[in-house]
């Protein structure tokens, strides 16, 4: 069995925090399952986790509200282009009324490749999504009082990765990573790991002509893709291989309350993250009670009041 199970989460930087929460639970219908800071730099930006209601690995998506601070990112490649959410068969219809009449722009037109059809829409932020039509997702939907089960969300589908090259990124893919080639369709290539399907897909999207994005923290980018691992033991497994190999520039395992994160630069440049499952979300708040207050690690708790304090205010 490969040591990465799946997705843990997709972290992004995002301008304002309530228009981000208003996308992802009013439009979407996740789940705020957290909501904390970065846990980088002096200056307070909040760290909001969106996912299913259990706040399971494979369905979250973060956000750092950089419009606050006003760093903005630079979308390129060498980047996570496309955050792909796995929706049942036939809902694609469902989802774009609802974007019309929630003002969220998306495509006029549906694609479809690798034999499922798919609808890009944006962020307000201009990050872009697409809803992908499966039926071989298990996952609880994450419905909500306008959103029936028959369309809801079950999770993140897949990452596209817009890449210059892919050549070492393919190698880097099946050898380092344990992820299977599951073949291409056009500048696509599609790797799957376990068990495959929703969840556990990765795509290199080939972009020669397209400018090299930047790694910042800031406003417009997915700065990176986290990857579940069990534990810090499999971490350092990883981390022995990948400085076999010569990738010697990846992180210490490093403390991020709700788990342990490894760093990493795959070959085409996108920064990935192998992310530990064994703490979670339940340290500091009861299952069926995330999100509902603001969180900081015990390291940042006697400053909860100055903290919250510079941060813009939020309503779910
Ligand atoms: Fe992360």
């Amino acid at each position: 069995m490969s040591i990465i199970k799946g997705f843990h989460h997709l972290t992004a930087g995002v301008s304002g925090a309530q228009e981000d929460v208003d996308f992802y639970v009013k439009v979407l219908g996740q789940s705020l399952v957290k909501k904390t800071v970065l846990l980088d730099g002096e200056d307070p930006i909040y760290h909001l986790y969106y996912g299913n209601a259990n706040g399971d690995p494979g369905t979250l998506v973060t956000s750092f509200p950089f419009g606050q601070k006003g760093v903005k990112a630079r979308p390129g490649s060498g980047q996570v282009r496309v955050i792909n959410y796995s929706v049942p068969r036939d809902s694609l219809e469902f989802w774009r009324d609802r974007f019309g009449a929630k003002g969220v722009s998306y495509a006029s037109e549906m694609t479809e490749r690798f034999g499922e059809r798919r609808q890009r829409f944006f962020h307000p932020c201009g990050i872009e999504f697409d809803l992908v039509e499966t039926d071989h997702d298990p996952r609880p939907a994450c419905t909500a009082a306008d959103i029936p089960e028959a369309v809801a969300i079950r999770g993140v589908h897949s990452v596209t990765l817009s890449l210059r090259d892919v050549d070492e990124s393919i190698l880097f893919m099946t050898e380092a990573l344990d992820f299977r080639n599951v073949g291409a369709s056009g500048p696509y290539h599609r790797f799957e790991t376990g068990t495959g399907g929703p969840g556990m897909v990765v795509e290199l999207l080939h972009e020669p002509e397209r400018r090299q994005g930047s790694s910042i923290y800031g406003e417009g980018t997915v700065h990176h893709v986290a990857f579940a691992v069990d534990n810090v033991a499999q971490q350092m497994i990883l981390k022995e291989r990948f400085m076999a190999m010569g990738y010697i520039d990846t992180s210490e395992s490093v403390n991020r309350n709700y788990f342990r994160s490894m760093y990493f630069k795959m070959p085409g440049g996108v920064i990935f993250e192998a992310t530990t499952t064994d703490i979670g979300f339940a340290i500091d708040e009861a299952p069926g009670h995330f999100g509902e207050e603001f969180q900081l690690p015990p390291w940042l708790q006697s400053r909860k009041d100055e903290l919250l304090g510079r941060l813009e205010p939020i309503a779910v």
